[in-house]
């Protein structure tokens, strides 16, 4: 396979502009031109999950010569359609029934269902110059389809591949199709990269990196001086201290160890933003039940999942990362450096290649409650050391995570993999 000349690893940014494409992210409407590639985007799902969220800005600007053929239906198509990007669904049941861990017997009975979908993503791929797959499920079915549609295949690889958050079978599976049928790998951060490689040992080369963006101007306009308006519009309590935590409500999230740091913070509350989108609803009662036995469900506030990230960002005091596993990227880390609150995150994967301790924003080992409980009362009792840390954050995405260097950097991946 090729290796495409990009290489990205925070703080040394490092792009080689290619041939027909814009050196400079304000021509990013160039990719809408006749000698661009076109593209079918394919992502397995229709919940607006981060990898989802990540392509929705690149399908909209590719939108007059891309469409995007979704493996489930739901909410992220509507967000997609209002773009303007073209959107098919193709889904299947039992397919969508895989689930990462549990790739053991339970496949075989989706085999008329993959043969089904393989055929789908490629009959559809035939009609576009390149077939660009954002999750692992559509990056295998279509891998698996390359002798029928021949056409260049990109992964965008948003998962750190390695057996702790998947099967044996699935990385088998994997590292098989990404050193044969994969044409162009991108991995979201330096973490998912490293493990791709280590999996498949491929050169490093062959697994650029290119973190996720953030549109700051999304934040900036949110208009968050009257603290306590902000919050009464939003349903919060108005002057209480609040810790964020944005995200699906999923066990390796870890909303249980935030929900555990409240009974040490008898004056702080935790706003949990988002749902369980991935059937993880045994979990999200589970939190529920944790709150109430540990007498903290008064100061922790379910408020589901929202679309206004910027404007819940803000009307927080400061905001919580607290996986349990290493964070492929990490976007809500970026979103709340961006919302200008310190931000408390998990030290484990993606998330190092954007936080520096006590430099613009605290990091605390995954799982370590007490780390949680020491960092909200140290950024508390010191708001100048909080306030340094946010002024350094806000300064970090404007100049490292810009969703026009994102976008740059995507449409050169996508034109080199057509030449
Ligand atoms: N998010 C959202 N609404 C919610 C909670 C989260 O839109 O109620 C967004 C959040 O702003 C972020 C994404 O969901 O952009 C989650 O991405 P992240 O990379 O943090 O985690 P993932 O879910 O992809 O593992
Ligand atoms: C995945 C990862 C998350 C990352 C997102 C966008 O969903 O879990 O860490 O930020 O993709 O790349």
């Amino acid at each position: 396979m090729n290796s495409p000349e990009l290489t990205q690893a925070f703080p040394s940014v490092e792009t080689t502009a290619l041939q027909g494409f814009p050196a400079d992210a304000s021509d990013a409407a160039a990719i809408t031109t006749s000698r661009t590639p076109t593209v079918l985007f394919v992502d397995q799902s229709g919940q607006p999950g981060g990898a989802e969220l990540c392509l929705l800005p690149l399908a909209g600007l590719c939108a007059a010569r891309s469409e995007v053929l979704l493996l489930a239906e739901g909410p992220f198509r509507a967000r997609l359609e209002a773009l303007g990007v073209r959107v098919r669904v193709s889904s299947n049941t039992r397919v969508a029934a895989i689930s990462k861990q549990a790739l053991r017997l339970g496949w075989l009975r989706a085999i008329p269902g993959i043969l089904g979908q393989i055929r789908a993503i490629a009959a559809q791929a035939r009609q576009f110059d390149v077939l660009y797959l954002n999750t692992q499920k559509a990056f295998v079915l279509g891998a698996l389809g390359k002798p029928l549609h021949r056409r260049p295949v990109i992964w965008h690889v948003h998962d750190v591949m390695t057996g702790e958050h998947f099967g044996r079978m699935q990385l088998r599976i994997v590292r098989w199709l990404a050193k044969y049928a994969a044409d162009r790998l991108v991995a979201n951060s330096r973490a998912s990269a490293d493990a791709l490689i280590a999996l498949t040992g491929l050169p490093a080369q062959a697994v650029p990196v290119v973190h996720n963006g953030v549109d700051a101007s999304t934040f900036a306009a949110v208009d968050a001086t009257d603290l306590v308006a902000l919050r009464r519009r939003l349903g919060l309590p108005e002057t209480a201290c609040l810790a964020g935590l944005f995200g699906r409500l999923a066990p390796w999230k870890g909303q249980h160890i935030a929900i555990e740091a409240m009974t040490h913070l008898p004056d702080v509350h935790l706003v949990l933003v988002g749902a369980a989108l991935f059937g993880e609803d045994a979990y999200a009662l589970q939190l529920r039940d944790q709150a109430k036995q540990l007498g903290v469900a008064d100061r922790v506030h379910f408020a589901g999942l929202r679309d206004d990230m910027p404007a819940w960002m803000k009307a927080m005091n400061l905001i919580l990362h607290t996986s349990t596993e290493a964070e492929p990227f990490g976007r809500v880390v970026i979103e709340g450096m961006a919302a200008g609150r310190p931000i408390v995150a998990a030290a484990a994967g993606g998330v190092l290649e954007i936080v520096r301790h006590r430099e613009n924003g605290w990091l605390v080992k995954p799982g370590d409650v007490a780390g949680y409980v020491e960092a909200i009362e140290t950024l508390r009792a010191e708001p100048e050391l909080a306030q340094r840390l946010t002024d350094q954050a806000s300064e970090d995405v404007r100049e490292h995570f810009t969703l026009d260097r994102y976008l740059q950097q995507l449409t050169q991946v996508i034109a080199v993999a057509k030449s």
